[in-house]
């Protein structure tokens, strides 16, 4: 913890936690909303290998994913002994394993937390080892989500009190059915705990893909801060444009009829064609010209197909 800045966030007022030990809380504890007890604060934590961490209960923590050995080194040394995943990736349970990290995937989308995650985030609070890490991509919409519901199931604390969760992560308002669905989310009944904890789960490959060019992007916008100025500038804008290409080849079934979302693909396509152009030419005003309408054009699609 040494390399540990604490800034407190905010403090929870509704919550039963702390003195109890989080792992050997029963199914009935989990089932029976109990007495009111303020205890511990969500903080924030600036770290070196953790993006957007935070601490949001003893044994519920929060933040980006983890993209080096460091720091799945860092969440060891936090003490975390599970990952839960909640994006579309592929998990590195690899590099999770080599610090004796237990890794979990629940994906979620941006629109909504179905049941069944809903469920597995509970179950993950009363069966898996603790403290838990959960984790998206950028550790702001979805992965708080997730660390807000595990909050609810371990701490019978009301939806006020987990919707602060994602206040204190930043969430956007514009992802309302996260909002809705921590607010909303039900304790399971007694034996509906039934979903299956797995380490890799199985996801179409139109989502994957998006994932992947998702990490593709993030080192494109790298690039665009350091002025476009790096040897990787045209490799990164090739394989943009492959990803995209890629998933304009696994649309999912339910939208193979959809002309607006092959026309969103096209036009997605086409300004990542432009951007590869741009950077073959080192014409630093076309490159932040295609970056605009790349990124409005993922927002787009998003706005329509994705987030509600
Ligand atoms: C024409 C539509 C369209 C365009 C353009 C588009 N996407 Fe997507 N994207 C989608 C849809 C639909 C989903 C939801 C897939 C699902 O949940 O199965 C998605 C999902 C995602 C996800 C979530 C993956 C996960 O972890 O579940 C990310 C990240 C993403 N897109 C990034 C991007 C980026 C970056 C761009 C632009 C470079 C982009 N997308 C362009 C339609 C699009």
């Amino acid at each position: 913890m040494r390399k540990l800045l604490l800034i407190p966030v905010l403090a929870l007022a509704a919550c039963n936690s702390g003195a109890e030990e989080p792992s050997q809380l029963t199914l009935q504890e989990l089932e029976v909303p109990s007495v009111v007890q303020p205890s511990f604060a969500i903080v924030g934590i600036e770290h070196e290998h953790l993006a957007r961490l935070m601490q949001v209960s003893p044994s519920i923590y929060s933040g980006a994913q983890p993209h080096t050995a460091a720091a799945f080194a860092s969440l060891k040394e936090l003490g975390i002994k599970t990952v839960v995943s909640v994006d579309g990736a592929r998990p590195n349970i690899e590099a999770a394993a080599l610090e004796g990290l237990q890794y979990i995937h629940i994906p979620i989308g941006y629109d909504a937390i179905s049941e069944s995650a809903g469920d597995a985030f509970a179950k993950v609070m009363a069966e898996a080892e603790l403290p838990v890490y959960f984790h998206c991509h950028h550790g702001r919409q979805r992965g708080p989500a997730g660390a807000a519901i595990a909050l609810r199931a371990s701490t019978h604390c009301d939806a006020t009190t987990a919707l602060a969760v994602l206040e204190a992560a930043g969430t956007s308002a514009k992802y309302s059915g996260l909002w809705r669905d921590v607010e909303g989310w039900m304790a399971p009944r007694p034996g509906k705990l039934t979903a299956e904890l797995v380490s890799i789960q199985e996801l179409p490959t139109f989502t994957v893909k998006m994932a992947d060019l998702d990490r593709t992007w993030d080192r494109i916008k790298l690039l665009r801060k350091a002025d476009w100025e790096s040897v990787s500038l045209i490799p990164e804008t090739q394989l943009l444009l492959q990803q995209l290409q890629d998933s304009a080849g696994q649309i999912p079934a339910e939208y193979i009829q959809d002309q607006k979302l092959h026309s969103g693909l096209e036009e997605v396509i086409g300004f990542a064609e432009r951007l590869q152009r741009a950077a073959e030419a080192l014409d630093k005003d076309l490159l932040e010209e295609s970056y605009s309408d790349l990124r409005a054009s993922c927002n787009d699609c998003h706005a329509d197909y994705r987030n509600k």
